[in-house]
């Protein structure tokens, strides 16, 4: 039986069109879940939009539609980028699916007969626009929302709650005993810290409107909507009724998402699991914000980077390259039109499209065309570090994977590539052509071409056409990815240029 691996992005709420935000996590799921599948797991990957709440709804009420209208028509617009960005998802899932939906009913019904669901009063602030409660505390004597200064509003309505309180301790000893479940580390010592001062039991439902799913023995009520959008991580693969599917693929290896949900993933999310007897995911993985030339992206500021238009632009590759190498999976990025262009020209223009076509060209030029035999390597300098190179970044590139450091992943690649490129200029096969040294002017091309051989493998999961076209100019198995498969009697083909540079 295959291992298994199943990972997931936050489900997207479908109010517009999605950005440069919401592509940065699915890339990274995608280059994740690829990776996997090269290293044989059974893998589903999960992504979905989360169509509930009164944002939407008012939304919809904006382009005069109705919710169901509106979610139709901007789910569209995920499942186009995401065809588009080339996201290799399983499973794409709705929250306003039937499968979902009866997921939804049957725990709120089974946490409410268990006490750990329960009906009182809530009173507080509430911000609209974030469809955020508030505290007189948190408001700090203000009269605006926290996160985005606009006004709120004082209520008081009949809720369900969440005996979120009943599983602090329980959830803090397991956080404490499982140092990897939350990473990186400082957003893991921040969830330290909130569960530490205290939590407090929530509200789960509203009254206020109806776009949601409601409550099944109180029809006044519908669910909240941050209730409803967790749980698509186990309605998707069919909890409770699909007992099999369900134990195939649960619990998670890996959630992924943007660092300020993270609290919801690691504190709420688990505690809802805790009441259903339930084990937890493996990883709860935060990332950083992307902001745009310095400033925080937003549709009044008119900054909203579409990835369609840059993908169209600057070539898909571009952007999931930049995205994924530019900064490290956990630290906040800064988008600019001019740093992807410098990082494209220099890493994949400069570093890798010109050792291929130097490496194919000589290839060519000294061997017609066949990848010659390798004698026994000579140990010293700098054939040996080639070697050693060639041994260890497939095992770095593995466990950084492993441990989602997707561009320290792509950093020990092109640490190879870079040597590679010294390595012609230090050995000058043309100088060794020229006195005649076949058999170590071998040597040479043997050791360029197997550092491809492994970049065209190593690349594959975030640049995938490219690294078909890659194999393809070397003479590879364009279907076989993998480390370990060494093909026999190849002939190189020399094509266009790879990665043609971008203008300024
Ligand atoms: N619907 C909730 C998630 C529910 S998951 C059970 C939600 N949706 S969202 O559409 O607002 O955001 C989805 C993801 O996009 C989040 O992980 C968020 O961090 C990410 N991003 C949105 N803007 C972003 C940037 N500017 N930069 C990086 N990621 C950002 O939250």
């Amino acid at each position: 039986m295959k291992p298994k691996y199943y990972i997931t992005t936050p489900i997207y709420y479908v109010n517009d069109a999605p950005h440069i935000g919401h592509t940065y996590t699915e890339i990274a799921a995608d280059a994740l879940a690829r990776w996997k599948r090269m290293q044989g797991y059974d893998v589903m990957f999960l992504t979905g939009t989360d169509e509930h709440g009164m944002k939407i709804a008012s939304s919809a009420a904006d382009f005069s539609r109705t919710p169901q209208e509106h979610v139709d028509i901007n789910c569209q617009k995920f499942i186009d980028a995401w065809e588009r960005m080339e996201i290799s998802y399983d499973d794409f899932i709705r929250t306003t699916q039937k499968r979902h939906k009866n997921t939804i009913q049957y725990i709120f019904s089974r946490l409410h007969e268990k006490g750990d669901i329960y009906k009182g009063t809530y009173s507080g602030w509430y911000c609209k626009p974030c469809e955020s409660y508030w505290t007189d505390f948190q408001l700090q004597d203000k009269k605006t929302c926290p996160d985005c200064a606009r006004q709120v509003e004082k209520i008081e309505e009949e809720a369900y709650f969440f005996a979120l309180s009943k599983y602090q301790d329980k959830l803090l000893k397991y956080i404490n005993a499982n140092p990897d479940l939350i990473r990186p580390q400082s957003r893991r010592n921040e969830v330290i810290k909130f569960v530490e001062s205290g939590l407090k039991d929530f509200n789960v439902s509203r009254t206020n409107f109806t776009w949601g799913i409601q409550v099944p023995f109180d029809t006044k009520h519908v669910i909240y909507v941050w209730f409803d959008a967790l749980i698509n991580y186990i309605s998707a693969i069919g909890y409770p009724d699909d007992k099999d599917k369900f134990g195939k693929w649960w619990p998670a290896d890996a959630h992924l998402m943007g660092k300020e949900i993270v609290r919801f993933h690691a504190v709420i999310w688990p505690a809802i699991l805790m009441a259903l007897d339930l084990p937890l995911p493996k990883i709860i993985f935060g990332h950083g914000w992307w902001t745009v030339e310095g400033q925080k992206m937003s549709k009044s500021k008119g900054n909203v980077v579409d990835p369609m238009k840059l993908a169209d632009e600057f070539g898909l590759d571009a952007v999931r390259y930049f995205l994924m190498r530019e900064v490290p999976f956990g630290a906040d990025g800064d988008f600019s039109r001019s740093s992807l262009i410098s990082r494209y020209n220099s890493d994949l223009a400069n570093d890798l499209g010109n050792l291929v076509s130097r490496t194919l060209t000589m290839i060519d030029k000294y061997f017609g065309g066949k990848v010659p035999e390798a004698s026994k390597m000579t140990d010293s300098n700098p054939d040996a570090i080639f070697s050693e190179l060639i041994i260890e970044t497939p095992k770095k590139y593995s466990e950084a994977m492993d441990n989602i450091l997707l561009s320290e992943a792509l950093s020990f690649v092109w640490g190879l590539i870079s040597f590679a490129n010294s390595y012609i200029e230090q050995k000058a096969p043309w100088a060794l052509a020229k006195r005649g040294k076949t058999q170590e002017l071998a040597n040479v091309m043997v050791n360029l071409f197997e550092a491809l051989r492994l970049v065209s493998v190593l690349i594959c999961q975030f640049m995938p056409a490219p690294s078909k076209e890659m194999r393809g100019q070397l003479g590879l198995n364009k279907e076989a990815v993998n480390c370990d498969i060494l093909e026999k009697d190849i002939t190189v083909k020399k094509g266009s240029p790879m990665f043609p540079r971008l203008a300024k």
